[in-house]
């Protein structure tokens, strides 16, 4: 995955760098929530070697930008992007300093477009920050952990709950600094145990954690009964 990085802190970056890793981060989180990551990575390569830079993106035309979403689907959140670009660029979000993103999660979800996942990925995984980024994949690793059985997708206060819970597991798996790496690996690591191993039809027999998983101890993953839709 291009976009994957080693961690630095943002304190130890150039602003110019800083930009850059933000900008990466956004952009590929957002291409990700609606396709898969086969996909997206020569859709992120175009993109990268079209406009290498927030700057670059700002002064695009909106419909060239539009244009190299088609395939991806949704072009709206195209049209998003490119004004969040424009207004980080114009430096009137108010936050993050000129040309570089929001390190925080509220701060980013001002932006267009912006919603709790991307905000999340980017606050922990460029800034450190122990924030949670859940996904479709971590709905189902967590809601199997606690035995939250049934569709959860379709239950507002269930997915209210385990985003609650992903917020408590970032902030104790990243300790007490209040910068590290910790919170950007957690979620990807989550989300790449939800895609890979933790499947609709799961893997438990390569899982790492059915130590603590409920569904497990109950005899459910092998079945995939109680995660309907999931
Ligand atoms: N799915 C979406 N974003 C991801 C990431 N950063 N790592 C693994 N899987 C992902």
């Amino acid at each position: 995955m291009p976009w994957r990085k080693p961690f630095l802190p943002p304190a130890a970056l150039s602003r110019a760098d800083l930009s850059r890793r933000a900008y990466e981060v956004w952009i590929s989180e957002t291409m990700l929530q609606q396709t898969r990551v086969a996909t997206v990575v020569a859709y992120y390569q175009r993109w990268m070697a079209r406009w290498p830079s927030i700057w670059d993106l700002a002064a695009a035309r909106e419909e060239d930008v539009v244009g190299m979403w088609a395939g991806l689907g949704y072009y709206s959140r195209a049209r998003r992007v490119w004004e969040a670009a424009r207004r980080v660029w114009r430096r009137d979000d108010g936050e993050g300093g000129f040309g570089v993103l929001p390190g925080d999660v509220d701060g980013l979800m001002r932006l267009p477009g912006v919603g709790r996942y991307t905000a999340g990925a980017v606050a922990a995984i460029v800034f450190g920050v122990a924030a949670p980024m859940v996904d479709g994949n971590v709905l189902r690793v967590l809601s199997r952990q606690m035995g939250v059985l049934g569709d959860v997708k379709a239950d507002r206060t269930v997915v209210e709950m385990l985003w609650a819970a992903a917020g408590e597991l970032v902030e104790a798996f990243a300790g007490d600094d209040a910068v590290s790496e910790r919170p950007g690996l957690w979620g990807q690591a989550l989300m790449e145990l939800g895609s890979t191993v933790c499947m609709p039809k799961p893997n438990c027999a390569a899982c790492p954690i059915t130590e603590t998983c409920r569904a497990y101890a109950e005899g459910l993953g092998l079945a995939n009964r109680g995660n309907v839709g999931l």
